[in-house]
């Protein structure tokens, strides 16, 4: 009888031809293991089994070598709100942010971002996701306002508006064989001119010019659509099944018009 392949393979085998529905079916597949792995907490990974020292934002815990194993020390989310935190500090990256800004959280898994989010008082929280079994884990959270079910392509979502959202964050979602790269401008279409777009893309997936994630990023700058207000280059995944996988770049871009 044939090995059955798992999810983490599955995702390394997608090609940017790749229907959606392979990648959405390995989701609802790893969507229990995810809820029961992902590290919610600030800026740290905790040492196997150690006190966490932000209780309120740890609220999801590795805590075994086996469930490190299973998500490779994921932290795309806890680099996304760091980049959140960072904008809303700068005045000039993001003017008087409040507290019901309207946030859409693409590809929101079962809810690490907005755990955080909710943690720093923001009410106004949408999750978006590709996995209906991702966003019923999120729902028992009680996390966000709506759910919206769908993949983000590079066609036009008719279900949210043009300048919907003060702030789109992106967490672990944009990847080479999983999401195209006209996905990005749809992303800048929701946001509100003076908004955010914050995502981490693994550096595998963003450095190749023939994947078409840099160029897509550069013409909406070159247009003024956007500008870019923070590019950096962070560990992704601290234990990666394939060492490609380690880095990403976490980016924030402000959208002009
Ligand atoms: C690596 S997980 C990250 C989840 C969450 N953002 C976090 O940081 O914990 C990727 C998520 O993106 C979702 N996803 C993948 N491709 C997607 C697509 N094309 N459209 C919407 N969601 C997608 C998956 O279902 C999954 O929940």
């Amino acid at each position: 009888m044939a090995k059955k392949v798992g999810y983490n393979q599955r995702f390394l085998n997608l090609t940017i031809d790749s229907p959606v529905e392979e990648s959405k079916l390995a989701y609802d597949e790893m969507a229990p293991v995810w809820d029961q792995v992902t590290i919610v907490t600030d800026l740290t990974i905790f040492p196997l089994g150690g006190k966490h020292t932000q209780p309120r934002e740890a609220l999801l815990v590795c805590t075994t070598k086996a469930q490190i194993m299973d998500n490779q020390g994921y932290k795309g989310h806890i680099l996304c709100v760091e980049g959140f935190d960072r904008a809303v500090d700068s005045t000039e990256v993001f003017a008087n942010p409040q507290k019901d800004i309207k946030i859409l959280d693409v590809g929101a898994g079962t809810g690490a971002v907005g755990e955080m989010l909710k943690a720093r008082g923001f009410t106004n929280v949408d999750a978006l996701d590709i996995s209906q079994e991702m966003l019923n884990l999120a729902a028992k959270r009680g996390l966000y306002k709506n759910f919206i079910c769908a993949p983000l392509t590079d066609t036009r979502m008719e279900m949210i508006d043009t300048a919907e959202y003060d702030v789109v964050l992106c967490a672990g979602v944009i990847v080479y064989g999983q999401v195209k790269p006209g996905a990005i401008e749809e992303c800048a279409r929701f946001v509100k001119p003076g908004g955010l777009f914050i995502f981490s893309i693994r550096c595998d997936s963003y450095d190749p010019i023939d994947y078409g994630f840099s160029s897509t990023c550069q013409k909406l700058e070159e247009t003024g659509k956007w500008r870019l207000a923070l590019k950096e280059k962070r560990e992704l995944h601290s234990n990666p099944v394939e060492e490609r996988l380690r880095y990403c770049y976490l980016i924030t871009y402000k959208v002009l018009q």
